[in-house]
């Protein structure tokens, strides 16, 4: 796959993927589900080499946004996801971050204030 790169992210990018479980009620986390994780963690080193920015890739609790997950956030853009699949992944991996174009049609609706360092 020919990656351009020229727009990509260039500032320390923080990828938050809830991992949490509940008992009851709509919830990220299940058996399947915790793949992504690992699936997203695979993404960033494929594409590695191509990244003009520090990733950084965490396992989050509960983000608060249960019935519209599974739910990624990414940080510090307060871009808000909703996946369900690993070419989802993928192509927040290739057009948000390689690329710096936020893939629309993944995007919640809702936004949290600016996160500050
Ligand atoms: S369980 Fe994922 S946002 Fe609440």
């Amino acid at each position: 796959m020919e990656i351009e790169a020229s727009n990509s992210l260039n500032h320390d990018t923080y990828i938050f993927i809830c991992g949490n479980r509940r008992t009851v009620g709509t919830c990220c986390g299940s058996d399947e589900r915790d793949q992504f994780f690992e699936q997203m963690k695979q993404l960033i080193k494929q594409y590695k080499p191509h990244l003009k920015c520090k990733v950084k890739l965490n396992k989050s609790g509960c983000l608060g946004h249960c019935v519209h997950g599974p739910n990624l956030v990414i940080f510090p853009d307060n871009i808000w996801y909703r996946f369900s699949s690993y070419d989802d992944l993928k192509e927040i991996m290739v057009e948000h971050i390689l690329q710096g174009i936020p893939v629309k049609r993944l995007i919640q609706n809702f936004q949290l204030p600016p996160f500050e360092a």
